[in-house]
């Protein structure tokens, strides 16, 4: 493994500078996802319009353009995906508040915290929807098949997910399973477009198709030890949501492994019982047991395999912004 290739970067990485690389189509993005939120029923303007306003750090649509710029020019159809792509990400976190019963998102009160769980759950399909109908645009087979595969997998993750939750024997399989399919593959399908929409031979799409989901693994698994060591001012999320929920994420899993028989009776209980009253009790085991510093032990290992994966791709700004965005995932607190 080259020395500048390694994730534990002890550098921060200065995710503006990278932001940067992308600017103009980032904002050509941006109209298009605007001009895509004005429907005549105003409500589906108002929530449209507040959960996309409040930000975000648009890392997917950033993954396909850097992944374009990285094979050559960025074309009409990687915008539309870069939409696309952001707007399956915005309707899976207008259904996952309301599913996790969580109140803040990207700072401020989540959408059903302000409008009520139907109001989301219905403009989360309706941002769904427009995401088909602008992919069609494209005219491609291949992106809708690519496309439509994904969102399936995502549904399946979330499902599976609800299977697992309040239920402490899941395994970390079983947990990789779900951030597998709820998170990296949609990361996974972003940089495969960008791949495809630039005729990229067989082997270069798959290999970025690993990156982003390699990245994606890495990036979950960093947000469920976020949900535990963070603050609600740096995540513009409220920690704990995930134990509120009783959501066997990998650094439960691995402090019931490695905890005393009464530390690891005290997560089970939690778990069971999907409450945030044992929060601290829970955290002190967390971080005694180590199940922090493993969960970000795999989220390096994963981002690893992610920047080994971009091997095939010629050197150049946007392949090093791609490398930079596999340590961003690991190394940030937001
Ligand atoms: C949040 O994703 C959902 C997860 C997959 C953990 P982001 O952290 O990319 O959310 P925004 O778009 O920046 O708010
Ligand atoms: C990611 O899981 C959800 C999606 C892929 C939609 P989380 O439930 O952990 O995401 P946050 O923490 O609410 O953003
Ligand atoms: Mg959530
Ligand atoms: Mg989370």
């Amino acid at each position: 493994m080259a020395e500048q290739n390694a994730v534990n970067d002890s550098e921060s990485i200065d995710f503006e500078i990278i932001k940067n690389l992308t600017t103009e189509e980032a904002k050509a993005v941006d109209q298009l996802i605007i001009n895509e939120l004005s429907s005549d029923v105003l409500l589906i303007n108002q929530i449209g319009h507040y959960i996309i306003g409040n930000g975000g750090k648009r890392l997917r649509p950033m993954l396909l353009l850097l992944a374009a710029k990285a094979l050559g020019k960025v074309n009409d159809s990687h915008l539309i995906l870069a939409a696309v792509i952001e707007f399956i990400h915005t309707a899976t976190l207008l259904h996952d508040d309301v599913v996790d019963e969580s109140d803040l998102r990207r700072g401020q009160e989540s959408a059903n915290a302000v409008w009520g769980n139907a109001a989301s759950v219905l403009v989360g399909d309706y941002l769904y929807s427009s995401a088909f109908e602008m992919m069609v645009r494209t005219d491609n087979m291949r992106v809708m098949e690519i496309l439509s595969k994904t969102t399936t997998a995502i549904a399946e993750g979330e499902v599976l997910q609800l299977l697992n939750c309040n239920n402490p024997d899941t395994t970390e399989q079983k947990y990789l399973e779900v951030i597998e399919r709820k998170t990296a593959i949609l990361f996974s399908a972003g940089t495969r477009l960008g791949a495809v929409l630039s005729n990229a031979d067989k082997a270069t799409e798959e290999a970025l198709a690993v990156y982003g989901q390699q990245l994606g693994i890495a990036f979950q698994l960093i947000d469920d030890a976020l949900d535990y060591k963070s603050t609600a001012e740096d995540l513009g999320k409220n920690l704990g949501d995930d134990l509120a929920e009783g959501k066997p994420t990998l650094p439960l899993i691995y402090a019931i492994a490695n905890g005393t028989e009464s530390e690891a009776s005290v997560i089970i209980d939690a778990i069971k019982q999907g409450s945030r009253d044992a929060f601290n009790a829970v955290y002190a085991i967390v971080l005694s047991t180590k199940a922090i510093d493993y969960t970000e032990k795999c989220a390096d290992e994963a981002a690893q395999k992610a920047i080994d994966a971009l091997g095939c791709l010629d050197p150049s700004e946007y392949k090093d912004a791609l490398i930079s965005l596999a340590r961003f995932s690991v190394q940030r607190n937001h």
